[in-house]
């Protein structure tokens, strides 16, 4: 059969076009900031994961404005070979230091740091487990490393502890979200750290969401439970709170050593642009000294958590600056969206196979620059549009 043959049957989107409630590739005209304008009219933006609102910081942007004046816009290269500046040795010893790991080496992206770290560690004799929500760039990472992968149920550690009681000579690799993305919850990370130290595995956490939001400075979720040294490899991406787009991984100095020199979606594609580098470079100097305003997103994230769930909407466990609106069915889910986004909030609707298929949610995210005022504004939008749709 033609390989085209699906992409001319595949009608899924064009159903939802016709329902007039198609949620996705929304063009958006300006900075990705707390409030902006999308299609001529005002809109709070609560589907951003800009969690410091340094997107458009003055100082963030003007760091990134010189990188690109000194060194150009692009390196053109890979790092292994032409695409190493000086700047992002400066970046991943500053990373390695903040985070207190022996060394860090970035990617162009978190999702092929996953992909890179995991196929690495990981080879035909190892296996593999992961939480059933983890990122689908871990499932990837999974699936290029040819090791067997098992998933064990959500948080369930006695599953996990389980399984890995058969792992037997084979290599065991524990691999989790350290915030679950569309939930907001976080991982038993002091579970899978004792589990791995008895059964003789590597834990690896990706913390994409948590590194820059959670614990007291920002080192994430392993910090937020004060067991930092326990997990061997972590793994975190600059598309978030660090305002830009890149991946990392940090670790002991020989392991990130071999990943350097064996992680194909480093070796094989173009590093970090200048103006990127130097961007993640800014975001760091804020983040260290001005903690206040990781604070700020998780009081801005309360707010909001109570104001949604005082109108009886069901929002899940989320700890992080990520609430989600669970709805579970997918086109009432569509029209959620569409019905806020007509009122003046940003959100972003999550459907299988991100979440199980009758687990359908509006997903929304919180930023240290969003105020009060626009929280509140958003809890009565999401009153108005929930109690038309008979959701609360
Ligand atoms: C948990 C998690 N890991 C990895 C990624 C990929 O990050 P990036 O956007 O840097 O490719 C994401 C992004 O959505 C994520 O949520």
């Amino acid at each position: 059969m033609d390989v085209f043959q699906k992409c001319r049957d595949f009608e899924r989107a064009n159903e939802v076009k016709a329902s007039g409630l198609y949620p996705y590739f929304v063009p958006l005209g300006g900075h990705v900031g707390a409030e902006m304008e999308i299609d001529g009219h005002g809109i709070i933006m609560l589907g951003s994961n800009n969690y410091l609102g340094l997107t458009d910081n003055p100082y963030v942007m003007e760091k990134a404005a010189e990188a690109i004046k000194r060194y150009g816009t692009g390196c053109t290269g890979s790092r292994f070979l032409n695409g190493t500046l000086d700047l992002h040795i400066e970046l991943e010893n500053r990373l390695a230091e903040f985070l207190g790991r022996e060394r860090v080496i970035t990617f162009s992206t978190g999702f092929q740091a996953n992909l890179g770290v995991i196929a690495t560690l990981a080879g035909r004799d190892d296996i593999i487990y992961v939480d059933r929500s983890v990122h689908a760039s871990i499932i990837d990472g999974a699936r290029m490393s040819f090791a067997r992968v098992q998933k064990y149920r959500h948080n369930d550690i006695d599953q996990l502890r389980h399984m890995l009681g058969k792992h037997g000579d084979h290599g065991a690799l524990i691999v989790t979200d350290g915030v679950f993305s569309m939930e907001g919850d976080l991982a038993d990370v002091p579970g899978l750290t004792k589990a791995a130290r008895d059964f003789g595995a590597r834990l690896m956490v990706d913390d994409a969401h948590g590194v820059g939001t959670m614990g007291e400075h920002g080192r994430g979720t392993a910090e937020h439970f004060d067991c930092e040294q326990e997990v061997d490899i972590l793994v975190g991406t600059f598309s978030k709170s660090f305002a830009c787009i890149g991946g990392f991984a940090a670790g002991p100095e020989d392991v990130i050593d071999y990943i350097m020199h064996t992680a194909r979606p480093m070796i094989f594609s173009a590093s970090l642009p200048p103006a990127a580098v130097a961007t993640v470079l800014a975001t760091l100097d804020i983040l260290e000294n001005e903690p206040s305003l990781l604070k700020k997103t998780h009081r801005v994230a309360e707010r909001a958590r109570k104001g949604l769930s005082e109108l009886g909407f069901n929002v899940g466990n989320s700890v992080a600056p990520i609430i989600p609106i669970i709805v579970g069915e997918e086109m009432l889910t569509f029209r959620f969206w569409k019905e806020l986004f007509n009122e003046g909030v940003f959100t972003n609707p999550v459907i299988s196979p991100a979440v199980p298929p009758d687990g359908a949610l509006l997903r929304t995210s919180y930023m240290a620059t969003h105020t009060d005022e626009m929280i509140d504004r958003a809890v009565d939008i999401f009153e108005t549009v929930g109690k038309r749709l008979g959701l609360i």
